[in-house]
């Protein structure tokens, strides 16, 4: 099974691209035996999706993006991708990646606040579940090979141990981590199936230019724009609980890195290590504005109380860690929202 898998990974490789495949097999490109490659981006007019839209069209891949454009916006969409506006609950997004034959699937689109999870939980598990299966099959179908943006805050909940490794039992809490850990385990038993390789990439608080400023999670950026339009910042409760809070350049690299990895299955923390709490996030914004906002203190919410994840596996496996400390990151964001907005 695996071996027939391997050898329709490569045809459908070499049929899709037009490139002849590197000579050590359908994945684990290096900057040596870089070759260009079809790949699809679902949710790739949103914050994350675009930028690893930006990449991939930066090394000369051809990248089609999917998206509803429920969240995402179209001048995000790098002009060398075709956006295609579907949904990828519609089996016309399955269609598509099933013609379009792409060597990777990077699946970013989702419902994904968590605060609608739990109003809406048959609505999160028909986007989440049922439209990332969709994305699944058929990437399956293509030969493709999958990388899965998963969450690690909302993985583990609460846990003694901090960094939180990859062995800590997933005891998600949220409907959304749910479905986030569900579709982990229908790629791994896709994998055992033979029918697909993937890495999972289990995200931090990922900040950075684009992100949305309007929804009800993404402090950063609601910070930075609350600053930049006079308006008084709301910390929730005293501020105290804590993130791994990670650059967006970092997690393109991850996603670059899991592409090029000879890994065949994997799931990985894509995070800092590191926490930080809400309000030396705010002190580092005000002083990258050179802002005199005050806070004000919110009702706190019933949320996670401290999140840090440990991504050793990712450095020993994809040779990957992050590399933007926070002052750093959000020095660059703020200044992106000022010039932005
Ligand atoms: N931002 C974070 O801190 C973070 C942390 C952990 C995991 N993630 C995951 O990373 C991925 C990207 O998140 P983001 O922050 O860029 O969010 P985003 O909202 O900016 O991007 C998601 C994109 O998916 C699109 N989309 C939503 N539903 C869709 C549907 N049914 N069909 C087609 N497209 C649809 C939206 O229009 C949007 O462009 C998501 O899967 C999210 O769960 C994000």
């Amino acid at each position: 099974m695996r071996h027939l898998h391997v050898e329709r990974c490569a045809a459908a490789r070499e049929w899709s691209s037009g490139f002849r495949p590197a000579p050590r097999g359908p994945i684990g490109r290096t900057a040596l035996d870089f070759i260009p490659v079809r790949v699809v981006v679902t949710g790739g007019a949103g914050f994350i999706g675009s930028h690893i839209v930006d990449a991939l069209v930066a090394r000369g891949d051809e990248v089609a993006v999917i998206d509803d454009m429920s969240g995402g916006r179209e001048e995000n969409v790098n002009p060398g991708a075709t956006l295609h506006r579907l949904d990828i609950v519609d089996p016309a997004a399955a269609d598509l990646i099933r013609s379009f034959k792409p060597a990777a699937v990077f699946h970013e689109a989702a419902q994904m606040s968590v605060a609608r999870s739990v109003r809406e939980p048959i609505f999160d598990a028909k986007v989440n579940v049922l439209g990332g299966l969709n994305v699944v099959e058929a990437a399956a179908d293509a030969g493709a090979r999958f990388v899965f943006a998963s969450t690690g805050g909302a993985m583990y909940g609460d846990v003694d141990i901090l960094p939180t490794p990859e062995t800590c039992r997933p005891w998600p809490v949220s409907p959304y981590g749910v479905a986030k850990l569900a579709l982990e385990h229908y790629l791994h038993s896709f994998h055992v199936q033979g029918r697909i390789d993937y890495i999972s990439l289990r995200y931090a608080n990922v900040y950075g230019p684009r992100q949305n400023p309007h929804g009800e999670a993404g402090v950063v950026a609601i910070f930075a724009l609350a600053m930049l339009e006079g308006r008084t910042p709301v910390i929730n409760g005293d501020g105290r609980q804590t993130r791994d809070y990670i650059d967006v350049s970092d997690v393109v690299a991850a996603n670059l890195a899991a592409l090029d990895s000879k890994e065949r299955e994997g799931v990985f923390n894509i995070g800092t290590g590191r926490q930080a709490d809400v309000l030396t996030v705010f002190d580092v914004l005000r002083r990258s504005l050179g802002s005199k906002a005050e806070a004000e203190h919110g009702p706190a919410r019933p949320e996670q109380r401290t999140s840090a994840l440990d991504s050793t596996l990712a450095a020993e496996k994809l040779g990957w860690s992050a590399r933007v400390d926070l002052e750093t990151g959000l020095a660059a964001t703020a200044t992106w929202f000022r010039d932005h907005r």
